[in-house]
């Protein structure tokens, strides 16, 4: 075993042959947007993310689903379930099962199996002194989600955020690989700070993150100033505490999106100054909404996460 079940990584790797680990992961989720086709789309992406941020390259994936007949018309789940193979053939990876339970809430996602060469699994423990940290989409789909439940959000910024969500991140994961990446993970349920801070504990460093560079979807600013704010996002940020900083230069509004809870969100790459410019400049290049959002400090630390 090269990644277990100790570290709160993003899947286990498990060596089979010299040149070749197994990837393995499990997502599902209750439905973010209110199109089936979309919400198949992002749960697949979100569970297929977890592979990508350990290096992995996607093979089979079987599908996770919790529905109940009585609730919703079986057309429904036929529409997630074409999302969610739609997001599995852009892949390159293969539907070959799935199970089902009766539940009257609704959840679907994927269990993935990929694989990875044992020396180049990204792990969130390599942290190198003086690294750059490179984010490849924007934050802030959870606080949309809640604007959505609560039906403030236009079709426009719902649709926005479902285009961020759905993006596989491969292409991402593709470029980083041209680089040296030292540790890398992918945003989800902690949101960008609680993740940023699983890897400064992980890699015993301190991170500084620069709280205005960090790109945020249409429409989640002015949902977060009205309130519209995931419970998960308090949780995100009390898990961190004692060993978080924020300067009083922080509007609370930037805070709370910062911890947000992402589903489907982008990778975070950390890699020296140098090859971190070079890939901010490819992943651009690429269209992919990348920025360079903190940095690792010079000091060794237990870990601390640092916002300014
Ligand atoms: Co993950
Ligand atoms: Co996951
Ligand atoms: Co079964």
């Amino acid at each position: 075993m090269i990644v277990g079940i100790d570290t709160s990584d993003d899947a286990g790797v498990y060596k089979i042959k010299s040149d070749m680990a197994l990837v393995q992961t499990l997502d599902f989720l209750t439905p973010v947007t209110n199109s089936p086709y979309e919400f198949g789309q992002i749960a697949a992406a979100n569970s297929l993310s977890d592979v990508y941020a350990m290096g992995g390259t996607p093979l089979t994936a079987m599908n996770i689903v919790c529905f109940s007949c009585d609730e919703l018309s079986e057309d429904i789940l036929g529409e997630v379930l074409k999302g969610g193979l739609d997001k599995i053939d852009e892949s390159g990876a293969v539907l070959v099962g799935g199970h089902s339970v009766d539940d009257k809430e609704f959840k679907y996602g994927l269990s993935v199996t990929g694989i990875v060469h044992p020396d180049k699994v990204w792990t969130n423990k390599g942290l190198c002194s003086e690294d750059f940290l490179i984010l490849t989409k924007p934050v802030g789909t959870g606080i949309i989600a809640t604007a959505i439940k609560a039906k403030i959000a236009s079709d426009e910024i719902s649709d926005g955020a479902a285009r961020v969500m759905s993006q596989l991140n491969n292409n991402a994961a593709q470029v980083f690989k041209e680089y040296k990446v030292n540790a890398c993970t992918d945003i989800t349920g902690f949101g960008l700070a609680g993740h940023l801070f699983e890897m400064s504990k992980a890699s015993k460093k301190k991170i500084v993150l620069f709280s205005d560079k960090v790109p945020v979807i249409e429409g989640a600013e002015e949902f977060a100033l009205m309130g519209m704010i995931p419970a998960g996002a308090h949780k995100n940020r009390a898990f961190c505490k004692g060993d978080l900083k924020i300067s009083p230069d922080v509007e609370r509004v930037r805070q709370d999106i910062l911890f947000d809870p992402q589903t489907s969100g982008g990778l975070l790459a950390s890699m020296n100054k140098k090859e971190a410019g070079l890939c901010l400049e490819k992943l651009l290049r690429a269209g992919i909404n990348a920025e360079i959002i903190g940095k690792v400090s010079r000091e060794d630390n237990q870990g601390l996460l640092e916002i300014i």
